[in-house]
């Protein structure tokens, strides 16, 4: 299957592609991972990444569009993918459009996930993530690590994003509006688009998703 999930940010997509893409077994593609992959790296694109990142804004699409497209044309990703956080305004999903045109295969759904905006900042307020892979998401009240600071899957050190200061969340849910929620309509118009409520606990999310994907 290949899937584009939605949502503003803090609505738990990466928690959820976690379990979903180990569930459909496809591979799990974050453009925000792998730009903080580049960054911990210290290379030129992780460089030219951070200020956008750190400003809440979107880094360029000249810069996210051929990353992304690299990393799916990895071998693990020739028969599916998950994306998360990429396409994220209407002209990476017409350069999508045409990669995959390009192998002439299609998206299967768009899963968007709707969370009210005090819930994502609750969220986004208590996350913490791994310095060795920022794909290892915690929480301090909602999904606890079992020894605190320290993740339960590699044992890295536990820490706050940089761009999850309450000024900088503010900033990425006015570009989520302006920018990424265009791409809703977009794919509603290719009649692609389920869209889920994210609240709940995160396996019953997990199960709506999959429900709402037909599995
Ligand atoms: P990115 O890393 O994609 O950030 P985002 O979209 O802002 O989304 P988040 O990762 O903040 O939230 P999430 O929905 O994944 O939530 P999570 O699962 O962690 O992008 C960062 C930056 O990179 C962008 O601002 C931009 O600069 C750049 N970038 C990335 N892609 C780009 C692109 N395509 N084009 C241009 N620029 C791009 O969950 C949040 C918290 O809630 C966690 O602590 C979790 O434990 C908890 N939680 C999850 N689910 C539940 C639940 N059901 N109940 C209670 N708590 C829950
Ligand atoms: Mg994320």
């Amino acid at each position: 299957m290949r899937i584009v999930l939605v949502g503003p940010p803090g609505a738990g997509k990466g928690t959820q592609a976690a379990f979903l893409a180990k569930n459909l077994s496809i591979p799990h593609i974050s453009t925000g991972d792998l730009f903080r992959a580049n960054i911990s790296q210290g290379t030129e694109l992780g460089k030219k990444a951070k200020s956008y990142m750190d400003a809440g804004q979107l880094v360029p699409d000249e810069v996210t569009i051929g990353m992304a497209k690299d990393r799916m044309e990895q071998p693990d990703a020739v028969n599916g993918f998950l994306l998360d956080g990429f396409p994220r305004n209407v002209s990476q999903a017409e350069a999508l459009d045409v990669a995959l045109q390009a192998d002439d295969v299609k998206l299967d759904a768009v899963l968007d996930l709707e969370v009210p905006e005090d819930e994502v900042v609750k969220r986004i307020a208590g996350r913490r993530i791994c310095r060795n892979d920022s794909a290892h998401v915690f929480h301090v009240e909602y999904k606890q690590p079992k020894t605190e600071g320290v993740c339960d899957v590699c044992g890295g050190e536990l820490y706050q994003r940089d761009d999850d200061q309450e000024e900088t969340v503010r900033k990425r849910l006015e570009v989520y509006h302006t920018q990424t929620e265009p791409i809703i309509g977009y794919y509603q118009a290719q009649g692609l688009v389920k869209t889920i409520s994210a609240l709940g606990k995160v396996d019953e999310v997990t199960a709506k998703a999959m429900e709402a994907l037909g599995r």
